[in-house]
C-alpha cells in the first residue's frame, strides 16, 4: 500500500469566474484571478491510499463516506492522473527499468476541511486542489503544476487557482479540448507581504444556489452578463494584473469592489434571481464605503469582495488592518472574532 497526504489552501478571486462554455470540461467563460490564502488556518488536507487489495474507489468527506459511484468530476481527476502515471509505467516497461502500476489500483480518499464546507469559503476549490495535488504526488507524476491545475480545474474550476501561492491567474483558453485553460502565477506569495486579508464569516450555513447550477442559469437567462464577459473582464483582466505587479492597491481595490459588485448583479439580472448577499453582507459594504471616504488623502484603505455567499473577504493593507477589525467588531459585535490571513503558498505535508 502507498499512502500519501498533502493539504492545498483555500483562493479568495478578485476578478471572478461565473461561467461555463464547456459544462463537462469546465471550461469558464471569462479568465479570472484570485489570491491564495494562508493555509494555517482555512486549509483541505487529503490522504490517498492505494493499494491492489482495494476493491474500488472510495472517498470519506469529513470522517463521512460519499457515494462517488456518479461523481464523474471526480472520476475525471482520477482517469487524467491515471493516464499519465500510465504512461510513465509503459516508458518505464519498456526501458528495462518497470515501476509499480500504481495506475491499476483503487484509491481510498479522504478529505477534510478545517472550516465550514459549501458556506461560500471555496471549500470545493481548496479540496479538489488538494485531491489532485496528492493524486500527482502519490503517482510521482513529473509535470508541471500549471499542468496539474489543468487536472484541478476539471474538479471544480476555481481548484485550478489553488495549486499557486501569492496571486493567480487562470487563463480561460481558447481551445475547444481545454489544454491551455489552466492556472498561471501572476507573483509568488512574497509579492506583496502588506496586503492582508480578513474573512467575516457572516454565515456558515450551506448556500441555498450552488455555484455550478446558479452560473448555468446566468448563462442562460443575464442578458448582462454578455457585457460582462466580453468586455468588462477582458478589460480587468489586464488592470488587475497591472495592480498586483506594481503593488498598486487603489487600483487593486476598486478592481476588487467593482468586480465582486458585477458578479452580484449577474446574479440579480438571473432569471430568477440568485440572492448571496444578506443584510449583514449589504452593511459591510457600506461600512467599508463609509470607512474609505474617511481617509485623509482621498485613498482607498479596504476593499470587500463576496463569492457566493453571504461571507466578506476583506483585503488591505496590513497597517489598516487593526482598525478594520476594531470597526466590524464595534459594528457588528455579535459575530465571532475575525481573522486575518496573509497570503502565502500550498505546502506538502508529508510526500
Ligand atoms: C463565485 O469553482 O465552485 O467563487 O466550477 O462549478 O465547481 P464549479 O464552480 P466553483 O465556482 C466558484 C465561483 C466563485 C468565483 C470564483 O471563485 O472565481
Amino acid at each position: 500500500m502507498k499512502t500519501v497526504t498533502c493539504t492545498a489552501p483555500v483562493n479568495i478571486a478578485v476578478i471572478k469566474y461565473w461561467g461555463k462554455r464547456d459544462i463537462d470540461l469546465i471550461l469558464p467563460t471569462n479568465s479570472s484571478i484570485s489570491v491564495t490564502l494562508s493555509q494555517d488556518i482555512l486549509h483541505s488536507k487529503t490522504t490517498i491510499s492505494t493499494s491492489p487489495e482495494f476493491s474500488q474507489d472510495r472517498l470519506w468527506l469529513n470522517g463521512i463516506e460519499e457515494d462517488i459511484t456518479k461523481n464523474k468530476r471526480m472520476h475525471n481527476c482520477f482517469r487524467e492522473t491515471r493516464a499519465i502515471r500510465k504512461e510513465m509505467e509503459d516508458k518505464a516497461e519498456s526501458a528495462g527499468s518497470p515501476i509499480e502500476n500504481l495506475s491499476t489500483y483503487p484509491v481510498h480518499v479522504c478529505s477534510e476541511n478545517n472550516f465550514p464546507t459549501a458556506a461560500g469559503l471555496a471549500s470545493s476549490a481548496s479540496g479538489l486542489a488538494a485531491l489532485v495535488y496528492t493524486l500527482s504526488q502519490l503517482y510521482e507524476l513529473t509535470i508541471s503544476t500549471s499542468e496539474v491545475s489543468r487536472i484541478a480545474r476539471q474538479g471544480s474550476g476555481s481548484a485550478c487557482r489553488s495549486l499557486f501561492g501569492g496571486f493567480v491567474a487562470w487563463e480561460m483558453g481558447q481551445k475547444e479540448d481545454g489544454s491551455d485553460s489552466l492556472a498561471v502565477q501572476i507573483a509568488p506569495e512574497t509579492h506583496w507581504p502588506e496586503l492582508e486579508a480578513l474573512i467575516c464569516v457572516v454565515s456558515d450555513a450551506k448556500k441555498g444556489t450552488s455555484s455550478t447550477a446558479g452560473m448555468q442559469s446566468t448563462i442562460k437567462t443575464s442578458p448582462l452578463m454578455n457585457e460582462r464577459i466580453n468586455h468588462v473582464v477582458p478589460a480587468r483582466m489586464e488592470q488587475m494584473t497591472k495592480a498586483i505587479l506594481d503593488k498598486d492597491f487603489q487600483s487593486f481595490a476598486e478592481l476588487t469592489m467593482r468586480d465582486s459588485n458585477q458578479f452580484h448583479a449577474v446574479c440579480l439580472d438571473t432569471y430568477p434571481p440568485i440572492f448571496y448577499l444578506n443584510d449583514t453582507s449589504r452593511a459591510i459594504i457600506q461600512l467599508i464605503h463609509e470607512y474609505n471616504a474617511t481617509s485623509q488623502d482621498g485613498k482607498l484603505k479596504a476593499a470587500y469582495t463576496y463569492d457566493a455567499g453571504p461571507n466578506a473577504v476583506i483585503y488591505a493593507p496590513k497597517e489598516n488592518m487593526a482598525e478594520i477589525i476594531q470597526l466590524i467588531g464595534h459594528y457588528f459585535p455579535s459575530n465571532k472574532e475575525p481573522t486575518a490571513f496573509f497570503a502565502d503558498p500550498y505546502q506538502v505535508v508529508n510526500g
